[in-house]
């Protein structure tokens, strides 16, 4: 039998946003009709997190509104706090994030209602808590006292002195902001799908972003970023070539790399490998990016495939110190934004989602009794 030409679901349109645009074509992404290259390093995490959950870029004196919104939606709530050590203990970072926003869905004063005011206000702040979701889970598990959020940080020079436990410099927190500002929206790709699926069938924003969480989670989609860096790990650095060639002739795929929308350079992967470099330089000690640079040459030449935002974020964050395996955590630190603002849009304008399937099983069985089977 054929296979499935909509398998995937490529190339069936989904959903309705005005949210964010792709032209996989031209390597082109827009949030709200901005152009990502326009808002990547110029716009602040804040204010693309209030484009995509209020659907204007703010005034001064509505970020300073959201602002306060998100400082004060930092602090977690009792059940988390009484919990965390142990979700520490015996959960990995994705894992132990689901936990804790399901643990933060319970105890949410605005809980019992997906209206459009009180999913804003849960945007804020399920976007404001997970990176102190993030931080306190690496606190817990290395044993050193939790940092408190300081309400004079912005999200990301907080996050970064959270994480790292040193005052971040002003490059490394622009970089990071920026990271966060590309990673915010990314029209269906799997979690935002699967959180729009959950809240279609009018469950709780915290339901839905519990199951973007677990699909973010995924080596397919997320959780690349971590595999791009023991990808990097694992490899000589001299050996690069030869080691993919070697993945790809056995028939594995290069992590950071290929795209179902983007034919060409996904356009945050621009940004990223700028990124990458300068701070590599900064760092005294370019190889991860030389060898990164090198691996993007090999793959283009070999499969044709460009790399994605994955590729070059995994040795951006290298180079900002966050752990390798909290790579995906960062990723859902920004994807957040996006994810809260698909669920408002969806309860906003809601019809359940419910695709079809092609049967392709046995017909017309015969029924026996079991002891005649
Ligand atoms: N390395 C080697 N070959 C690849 C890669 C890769 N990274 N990506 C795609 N291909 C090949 C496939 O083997 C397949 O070849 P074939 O036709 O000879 O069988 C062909 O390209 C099409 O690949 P699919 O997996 O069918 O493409 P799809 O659109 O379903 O998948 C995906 C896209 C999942 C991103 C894929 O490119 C991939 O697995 N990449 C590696 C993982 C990754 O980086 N994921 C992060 C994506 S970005 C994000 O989610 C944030």
């Amino acid at each position: 039998m054929a296979d499935n030409p909509t398998k995937g679901l490529a190339d069936v349109v989904a959903a309705s946003t005005a949210l964010s645009d792709i032209d996989g074509k031209a390597g082109r992404l827009f949030y709200r009709g901005y152009d990502i290259h326009d808002l990547a390093g110029r716009t602040s995490f804040e204010e693309t997190a209030h484009l995509l959950q209020h659907g204007t870029l703010p005034t001064r004196r509505q970020l300073a509104d959201y602002g306060a919104e998100l400082v004060q939606g930092r602090t977690l709530g009792a059940l988390v706090e009484a919990n965390i050590a142990e979700i520490t203990e015996k959960q990995g970072p994705m894992e132990a994030l689901r936990s804790m926003v399901s643990l933060a869905g319970a105890e949410d004063a605005d809980k019992d209602s997906n209206e459009a005011d009180a999913n804003r206000r849960k945007a804020a702040r399920l976007t404001a808590q997970q990176p102190t979701l993030v931080a306190r889970y690496h606190a817990a598990r290395t044993g050193a006292t939790a940092r408190e959020p300081d309400p004079s940080l912005s999200v990301a020079a907080n996050f970064l002195l959270q994480i790292t436990g040193r005052a971040p410099e002003q490059t490394e927190i622009d970089f990071f902001d920026e990271c966060l500002v590309l990673h915010a929206d990314h029209t269906m790709n799997a979690s935002t799908f699967a959180a729009r699926v959950c809240a279609a069938t009018l469950s709780d924003m915290h339901s839905a972003i519990v199951a973007a969480i677990g699909t973010l989670k995924g080596p397919l989609h997320g959780g690349a970023n971590e595999q791009v860096m023991r990808t990097l790990e694992s490899i000589p650095s001299g050996g690069v070539a030869q080691a993919v060639r070697a993945k790809l002739a056995g028939g594995e795929k290069i992590m950071g790399f290929g795209h179902r929308v983007y034919k060409t350079e996904d356009p945050r992967a621009t940004h990223l490998r700028k990124m990458s470099r300068e701070l590599a330089e900064a760092s005294g000690d370019d190889t991860y990016y030389r060898m990164s640079k090198e691996m993007e040459e090999v793959v283009l030449a070999e499969k044709g495939l460009f790399p994605n935002v994955d590729f070059y974020a995994a040795t951006v964050y290298h180079y900002l110190g966050i752990p390798t395996d909290l790579f995906t955590a960062v990723f859902s630190v920004s994807r957040m934004a996006g994810w809260t603002a698909h669920v408002i849009e969806q309860h906003a304008d809601n019809r359940l989602i419910r695709p079809d399937s092609e049967y392709i099983g046995e017909r017309d069985q015969k029924w026996t009794p079991i002891d005649e089977r």
